[in-house]
């Protein structure tokens, strides 16, 4: 089919491709964009079109990148050399051993040459090319058997999808490190405390976590890079050395290790690790050591290797910004989507020049998995500007006194039942009217899929909640039109567009209710099935799990959430105080409320001061319309209507936060009531 595409329109997707590929380059690899991302994207939109149209789509088109479905598991890949580990060496004196021992093996005095490296903490690849195109990218695994990770490898826009500028061989392995910048790292932990996932310890299980993803999109989704630093099995190109190699990989547009030094003789060798060493704050990504290798590749065979390591290079790893101290405290810290996370508070200790007196210890399991508590004497490190972490416990300082910290079944912010699913990391606050939370939770509630209320914005929230006006979920339907007056942001018709909006708000459905009040795991199709199936906000109290599991399409995880969430006595008051303070929620699934029939059923008035109807006048609509009209006001009250001169029933009323409203009022609860919104 590719014969009828018109040979212009061929030679204009080849260079676009050319062109889009270059500038990945400039941008990932080089650092040095010669064009805007918004030219990049306008020549991506375009080529993507083109491809589209006539179905002509390269191998190296950077459209390949995306796109690829999830898979059900890894296949499994078995290297053609062994992907092998290096040995470690924590002193120059150790160094200067590695070079007498390489000398006497070779039975010569002469200096070795020496390539120096950063070493990348992160995960170890190879990429197989085959006749210059990326056939396939795995993990190192046990050395001799990985797992296919190309699909996950292809989305990182520093990764050649094909050899370009080179001498093309028919084949060849390149190995290198996928790792994570420390910047990017910090970022994703900050996105995933805020979104409720519990954080990655450090940039390299980061970056191992994100290859691992059987689903792609979610690789793309986080920043990833590539270091190329070896070769392994070749057919049809022959290197002579590891300098030539690293050369041969930077023209054919290789991301390449930031400094690779050639050091002639172990003193110059040692030069070039202090240089790496001094600059490595510098570096966007972590380092923890220098690898010398030695250049020849001829000397390299002739050493050979031992069963897990090469005897021609070493790892010399650097001295860590480590400092020992005492934890005095372990607390949990709960995050704005409730995941509690622990963290240490210890005695201060002077690490690398900065004084560190508390670290997060990331996620319960970790802590276990380190056996951390306490009192006990701990390791605390500081690489690079990574915040401070516990590298171990010293068990040897153990006296016996030391505590458990036990994952939490309350929450520290609120006291409320926590709530840890089946294989999940997470601890979870699920409460409604948890401090900690109440900003995040807010911002749900009245986004436009839930309350809906225009106007309360991120930002509107983060101002209500400072200034105090809005501590508990129900607060919102306290705020008054003076108190916004009072606020920077707000005029006079911003201030009632505002209560406008809130007012609009108090009728609503079910469905919508239940998505807005943010219940673990309930979106808006979840909210859409319950409400299908219960009638009132009420018959979803004290509901067991089962009864939920019942409903079709709702899965465990669900049903055991919502059921927590309506256990809660503590969640079950706020939403009646919510009801009471005027929150109407209309169920249009239902026959009855679908017909209007019965707009006020089974609401109580009670009547006060001089109204424009008689008094009986409006006992016969309220109680046309389904209601029921008492004289005196009580906890039974839903509603006061209220005219001029009202008397004490007033001040009864609003003793009992029992909604007081306006003859206007009560003809439009019962035209609204008439009419519940419907949600889609
Ligand atoms: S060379 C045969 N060079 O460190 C030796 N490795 O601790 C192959 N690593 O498995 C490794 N940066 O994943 C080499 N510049 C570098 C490296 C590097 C990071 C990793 C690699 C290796 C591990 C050994």
């Amino acid at each position: 089919m590719t014969e009828n595409i018109p040979d212009n329109i061929k030679k204009e997707i080849e260079e676009l491709v050319k062109d889009l590929n270059y500038h990945s380059y400039r941008y990932y690899v080089l650092d040095s964009p010669v064009i805007s991302d918004a030219e990049y994207d306008k020549l991506y939109r375009k080529l993507k079109d083109l491809e589209e149209q006539y179905g002509y789509v390269l191998p190296d088109s950077p459209t390949q990148r995306v796109g690829a479905a999830p898979l059900d598991k890894f296949e499994k890949v078995r290297h053609t050399e062994p992907m092998l580990s290096l040995d470690n060496a924590f002193s120059y004196d150790e160094v200067r051993e590695f070079d007498k021992r390489l000398k006497r093996l070779l039975g010569a005095d002469k200096e070795i040459e020496y390539t120096v490296e950063p070493k990348y903490d992160g995960l170890a690849m190879e990429l197989t090319y085959r006749k210059g195109l990326l056939y396939r990218a795995s993990t190192r695994g046990d050395g001799y058997e990985g797992e296919d990770a190309s699909q996950n490898i292809r989305t990182i826009r520093s990764v050649p999808l094909k050899i370009e500028g080179q001498t093309v061989p028919e084949e060849i392995d390149i190995r290198g490190e996928v790792y994570m910048n420390l910047d990017e790292f910090e970022l994703l932990n900050k996105k995933r405390e805020k979104s409720g996932e519990p954080l990655f310890a450090n940039p390299r299980n980061a970056a191992a976590g994100s290859v691992r993803q059987l689903d792609p999109s979610i690789t793309i989704s986080r920043k990833l890079y590539l270091a190329c630093y070896g070769l392994g099995a070749a057919r049809g190109i022959r290197f002579g050395s590891q300098a030539e190699f690293i050369d041969w990989l930077r023209k054919g547009r290789f991301p390449t290790p930031a400094k690779v030094v050639i050091a002639n003789g172990i003193d110059k060798a040692i030069d070039a690790i202090r240089e790496i060493e001094e600059s490595r704050e510098d570096f966007p990504f972590e380092t923890d050591g220098a690898v010398v290798k030695v250049n020849d590749f001829d000397l390299q065979r002739k050493l050979g290797t031992k069963t897990r390591e090469p005897r021609w290079a070493i790892a010399y790893k650097f001295q860590a910004h480590q400092g020992t101290t005492r934890i005095l405290d372990i607390q949990g810290s709960v995050g704005r989507t409730g995941v509690i996370t622990p963290f240490a508070i210890f005695e201060p200790v002077g690490i690398g020049g900065v004084t560190v007196s508390r670290s997060t210890l990331h996620n319960w399991d970790e802590m276990e998995r380190k056996d951390i508590r306490i009192g006990d004497t701990v390791v605390v490190e500081r690489a690079g500007d990574v915040i401070p972490h516990v590298v171990a416990v010293v068990k040897e300082k153990r006296t016996g006194r030391e505590r458990h910290y036990p994952v939490p079944e309350k929450c520290p912010a609120c006291g409320s039942r926590v709530m840890r699913e089946e294989g999940e990391v997470a601890v979870r606050c699920v409460s409604l009217h948890c401090p900690a939370q109440i900003r995040e939770k807010i911002i749900h509630f009245t986004s436009r899929s839930g309350m809906d209320i225009e106007g309360l914005g991120e930002k509107n929230v983060e101002l209500l909640y400072s200034k105090g006006l809005i501590k508990h979920f129900e607060d919102i339907y306290r705020l008054k039109k003076e108190d916004l007056l009072a606020l920077p942001r707000f005029a006079e018709k911003s201030s009632q567009n505002l209560i406008d909006a809130i007012e609009r708000s108090r009728h609503t459905t079910l469905a919508r209710f239940l998505y807005a009040i943010g219940i673990l795991h309930v979106g808006e199709y979840a909210s859409k099935l319950l409400a299908r199936n219960f009638r009132r906000l009420e018959d979803l109290y004290h509901v067991p799990p089962e009864r939920f599991v019942s409903i079709k399409q709702l899965g465990e995880k669900i049903a055991s959430s919502v059921s927590m969430f309506f256990d809660d006595a503590k969640n079950l008051k706020t939403l009646d105080t919510m009801k009471k303070l005027g929150l109407e929620i209309g169920n249009p699934d239902f026959a009855d409320d679908k017909r209007g029939g019965a707009p006020l059923e089974g609401r109580t008035f009670v009547i006060t001061g001089t109204l424009p109807k008689s008094r009986k006048e409006i006992e016969d609509l309220i109680e046309s319309r389904g209601g029921h009209v008492s004289s005196a006001v009580s906890t039974q009250t839903d509603y006061l209507v209220v005219g001029e001169d009202p008397g004490s029933k007033l001040g009864k009323a609003e003793s009992l936060s029992v909604k007081t409203i306006t003859y206007d009022d009560l003809l439009k609860l019962i035209e609204r009531s008439a009419n519940p919104r419907l949600f889609d």
